[in-house]
């Protein structure tokens, strides 16, 4: 396991993936209370003056978001919780998908984050521990996301493996549509790089074999998928969105590819069923 999120802590695809995380659970949470379970948790809170220097990922992402004059409001929203982790200015610090969501969380909500890295664990633990509602677990994300799921009602689902195993796009696919055939309620979202469309493409046929509804797919790309050694976009994947996420991933994707792409960065958002 060589993956470390701190190199591409606050990079574009962190802000696409946190900026709709974070509007999925304001929706879900105006129909009542859930339970958020995040199959990946990573380590909670992100220093970026240590190897998100030497990649300069966080200075093309989070750096630009926080000195932009033209923040639409759902940027605006993931903008604001930064600066609540940086009081001094700057953006030393960014925070992950379980402090965004713990944050965010209303009465009778709850996080549930895991993690199979256990140093990373340990550093969860620390992020998540002035937050009640919120708690991380040691283990394989997939497995205990699933088994999870089946004790709750309509949960919301994070998938956000690193993809440098062949398999996650497999098992990211076949956990998201387990969980949404035995829970018609529940909505997942999958985080994915988009390389080549290929690949993206074998993902989402996936998805349609497993007969997963209303499954839209938001993708900001950066540059044309000339090269597939890079990543030349993302998409957040959702299964059994809500209305009006369209809408909400049209002003993400739509922001993140014009501030923070190159020439010819588009946004694009479509329903695979
Ligand atoms: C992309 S990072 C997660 C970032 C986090 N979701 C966020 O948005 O802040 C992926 C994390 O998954 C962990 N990981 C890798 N394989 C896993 C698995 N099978 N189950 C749970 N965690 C895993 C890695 O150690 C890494 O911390």
């Amino acid at each position: 396991m060589n993956y470390r999120h701190s190199f591409h802590a606050g990079n574009f695809a962190d802000l696409v993936k946190h900026a709709l995380i974070l509007w999925l659970l304001q929706e879900r949470q105006s129909r009542g209370p859930v339970t958020v379970l995040d199959t990946h948790a990573g380590a909670g809170l992100y220093d970026l003056s240590g190897d998100a220097v030497r990649s300069k990922e966080a200075e093309a992402g989070v750096a630009r978001l926080m000195t932009a004059d033209n923040r639409p409001p759902l940027i605006e929203a993931l903008a604001k919780e930064v600066a609540a982790f940086n009081p001094k200015g700057g953006v030393r610090f960014y925070p992950g998908s379980p402090l965004l969501i713990a944050r965010a969380l209303n009465d009778g909500s709850h996080y549930r984050g895991f993690e199979l890295n256990p140093p990373v664990k340990a550093l969860l633990d620390e992020a998540l521990k002035d937050y009640p509602k919120a708690s991380g677990f040691e283990g394989d994300g997939y497995d205990l996301t699933r088994l999870a799921a089946t004790k709750l009602q309509a949960p919301l689902v994070l998938i956000d493996p690193p993809f440098e195993r062949g398999d996650d796009y497999i098992r990211s696919a076949e956990t998201a549509a387990a969980i949404v055939k035995r829970d018609p309620k529940a909505i997942v979202a999958i985080w994915t790089p988009l390389k080549d469309m290929e690949t993206f493409d074998g993902f989402i046929r996936r998805l349609e074999e497993a007969k997963a509804p209303c499954v839209l797919v938001a993708e900001a790309r950066l540059r044309p998928l000339n090269n597939p050694m890079k990543m030349n976009g993302c998409t957040m994947t959702v299964v059994n969105a809500p209305s009006g996420t369209d809408a909400a991933a049209a002003e993400i994707c739509g922001w993140v590819a014009e501030t923070l792409g190159e020439d010819k960065a588009r946004a694009e958002i479509w329903r695979a069923s």
